[in-house]
């Protein structure tokens, strides 16, 4: 019987010895990958201040029309595969060698991106600290900026938390596909729902909560701008975590049988449905206590660690409540951007999947360090005028993404057999797939367009 650690062939089952061991787990995983920081600072906070119920039909346009659509893609690639990125690509386009240059790519986006998602992490698991010690509890709403400016500003307090986020996610890791990363997101996954709708039902029973509802959900066409289209674009594809790779990763732990069109509906609809009801958590809140809405990390650290205060002793609860939700969330989805890094070296090097870990680890705790540091000790420390969070930030924003998801486009629609495809997704005969037609056209001539509109505009927008 293969074990964990043996490695008896080339492919990443070979190290991991198994996928995800039902359709659920896989579920779960894939959720966990999906549901993050950005369902919970980001979607309400962008929803509300491009239109409301307007941004969200775009949303939901782009994210069942191109964000499911890249999903279903990296499923096909990775499942077909058995592999990492770079072999991925070249299993499924062997006379293609140079695809396996996007691979690599894939790879390095999951690393940029994970070293400065742990910063973001770090932070979570200080606030749930904070806040349970009654730090935050003792502080007047004025100074609450002060307070999260001179955290991340010191020399090594936010480093440490960075360390022990990373160093979880890693153990996780560490315990393999079934065990690991299946098992905790079985378990943390139902947990995130029911914080979510804990807290919704404290926020809608506030008073004057429906102002929160009005600015979340009342259609307003006028706001939605140009820049709110792209806006909905480019939050559909991290939310789901497409366009680098890991879903690649994941696809290849997809049980055999599984219909990946419904997984990947599944998938969207869980990630879409936890992003709104975010917002249905924290907005009601906001402006029930006068708050302003925002979005980031004024949002999450200064706004509603004020709105929890002015709820009284049972605040501290609900602070403890959210944090807590907060570092689940962007745990699982570091745990996926991690494995796909991991998968990868252990599948093309001679590591173990321990020594892998460790490895990328190392790796990922030094560049996210450096990225945290950004804001005290190495803050003169700038990269063509941006210091190195920021400048990671512009990579992750504005270039890696949208390249690694044109070329995963352009590869299946445009490089692999039709009747390949075909045959991954109706599981080699035995399920129909009428859809086809329209996931082959979307794949081939809207999503790559789609997606050069919104790299072009990025980097436009960012040379002004
Ligand atoms: N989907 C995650 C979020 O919404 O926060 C972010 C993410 C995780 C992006 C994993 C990419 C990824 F591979």
């Amino acid at each position: 019987m293969p074990t964990a650690t043996t490695k008896t062939n080339n492919t990443i089952m070979s190290d991991n010895n198994q996928g995800f061991s039902s359709s659920f787990g896989a579920i779960m995983a894939a959720v966990g990958s999906a549901v993050g920081l950005g369902n919970i600072w980001r979607f309400p906070y962008i929803m509300g201040k491009y239109g409301g119920g307007a941004f969200l039909l775009v949303y939901l346009v782009f994210v069942f029309m191109i964000g499911m659509v890249l999903m279903m893609t990296e499923f096909v690639i990775g499942r077909r595969s058995q592999h990492t990125p770079p072999k991925a690509f070249l299993h499924n386009r062997p006379d293609k060698k140079g695809w396996k240059y996007l691979g690599y790519l894939c790879v390095f986006t999951c690393l940029m991106i994970i070293s400065q998602y742990v910063v973001i992490s770090g932070w979570t698991t200080h606030y749930i600290v904070d806040s349970a010690v009654g730090t935050l509890s003792s502080l007047q709403a004025g100074d609450m900026a002060q307070h999260f400016n001179s955290f991340v500003a010191h020399p090594w307090l936010p480093v440490l938390f960075l360390l022990i986020f990373t160093i979880i996610t890693a153990f996780i890791i560490l315990g393999g596909v079934q065990k690991g990363i299946e098992a905790v997101s079985k378990i943390l996954m139902p947990v995130l729902l029911v914080l979510v709708l804990v807290l919704c039902v404290r926020s809608i029973t506030l008073p004057n909560a429906s102002i929160g509802l009005k600015y979340l959900f009342s259609p307003d066409f006028s706001k939605l701008s140009g820049e709110g289209i792209l806006a909905a674009l480019g939050q559909a594809l991290f939310s789901l975590s497409v366009g680098m790779g890991t879903m690649i990763v994941y696809g290849s732990y997809i049980p055999a049988n599984d219909n990946i069109f419904k997984t990947s509906l599944m998938i969207t609809a869980s990630d879409t449905l936890i992003a709104v009801l975010a917002g249905v958590a924290i907005f009601p809140a906001v402006f029930s206590f006068g708050q302003e809405p925002a979005g980031g990390p004024g949002l999450v650290f200064q706004v509603l660690p004020t709105v929890f205060n002015s709820m009284g002793n049972i605040g501290t609860v609900f602070a403890v409540m959210f944090f807590f939700l907060l570092a689940l969330a962007a745990l699982t989805s570091a745990i996926s951007l991690l494995e796909t890094i991991v998968a990868w070296l252990c599948e093309s090097s001679s590591l173990k999947r321990s020594s892998s870990t460790i490895v990328v680890t190392i790796a990922v705790l030094a560049i996210g360090a450096l990225c945290s540091m950004a804001y005290g000790p190495l803050k003169e420390f700038l990269i063509l005028g941006d210091n190195l969070f920021d400048f990671v930030d512009k990579l992750n924003s504005i270039y890696l993404p949208p390249i690694c998801a044109i070329g995963t486009v352009i590869f299946l629609g445009w490089q692999m057999k039709k009747d390949d495809i075909i045959d991954e997704l109706s599981n080699h005969g035995t399920l129909k797939v009428g859809y086809f037609k329209y996931y082959y056209f979307l794949v081939r001539f809207v999503a790559p367009i789609a997606l050069l509109v919104v790299l072009f505009t990025g980097i436009i927008n960012s040379l002004q």
